[in-house]
C-alpha cells in the first residue's frame, strides 16, 4: 500500500519535517512525499476541457504527475503551513486542479490527513487543517485526525525558524507521528478486508 504525502509549503521547511515525522510511522508501506514547490502549478482557468473529456486537464505543466501519484496512493497526508489563517496559495491551487479527479471520483474511500504548522500558537493551525479536510471530503475521501495520545483534528505545530534549522514545538511533533499512526491502523484494517 502507498503512502503519498505533499509539501504544500512554498519551501522545504517545517512542513516537510512534519511529514517526514509522520511517514517514520509508515515504514510498513510505500512511502513518498512531493513539495509542490518543486513544480510550476497554474490556476484552474476554469476551460472545463476535464469535464468533457473525462477528467484529463490539458494545461502540461506537472499536474498531471501529482494527479497520477494521487491516483496510485492508499493515503494521502497532505501539509500546509498556516499563511494568513488558512493553507498556502499553492496548496489552494492544487486543490482547484484537482477538480480532474472528481470527474470520475478517482479519490472516493482514500484515506487522508492533514498537518498544519504556524509560527504563532493559535495561528489558524486549526483552520488550516479544516480547509484540507474540506477538500478531502469534497472528493469523498475518508478523513481520518491524529490518534492517541493527542487525537484532535491532525498535526497542529509550532516552528520557529533558527540560524541551525527549524525548532518544532513537542507537542506539535507528536501529534505529527499520531497522524502517521493513525493512518497505519486504517490501512491495515483496509489490509485485512
Ligand atoms: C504569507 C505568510 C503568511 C503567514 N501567516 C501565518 C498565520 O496566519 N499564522 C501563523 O501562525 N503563521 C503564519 N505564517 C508563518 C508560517 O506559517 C510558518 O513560518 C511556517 O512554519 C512555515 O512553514 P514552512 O517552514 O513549511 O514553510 C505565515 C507565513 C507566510 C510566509
Amino acid at each position: 500500500m502507498k503512502v503519498l504525502a505533499i509539501n504544500g509549503s512554498h519551501r522545504k521547511g517545517s512542513t516537510f519535517i512534519l511529514l517526514e515525522e509522520a511517514l517514520k510511522e509508515l515504514k510498513d508501506f510505500e512511502t513518498e512525499i512531493i513539495s509542490l514547490c518543486d513544480y510550476k502549478l497554474e490556476y484552474c482557468k476554469v476551460c472545463n476541457a476535464c469535464k468533457r473529456n473525462g477528467g484529463v486537464c490539458i494545461v502540461k505543466d506537472g499536474y498531471e504527475e501529482i494527479a497520477k501519484k494521487l491516483k496510485e496512493a492508499d493515503a494521502v497526508i497532505v501539509g500546509s503551513p498556516v499563511y494568513f489563517g488558512s493553507v498556502t496559495g499553492m496548496l489552494k491551487t492544487l486543490f482547484d486542479r484537482s477538480r480532474t479527479l472528481r470527474i470520475n471520483w478517482d479519490l472516493k474511500n482514500k484515506i487522508c490527513a492533514a498537518i498544519s504548522v504556524g509560527a504563532t500558537k493559535h495561528g489558524g493551525q486549526e483552520h488550516t487543517l479544516q480547509a484540507i479536510q474540506a477538500w478531502a471530503l469534497i472528493h469523498g475521501m475518508i478523513f481520518v485526525a491524529d490518534s492517541d495520545p493527542t487525537a484532535h483534528f491532525g498535526c497542529a505545530a509550532v516552528a520557529k525558524q533558527t540560524e541551525n534549522g527549524f525548532e518544532i514545538d513537542e507537542w506539535g511533533l507528536q501529534t505529527a507521528r499520531s497522524v502517521g499512526k493513525r493512518i497505519k491502523e486504517v490501512l491495515n484494517l483496509l489490509k485485512e478486508k
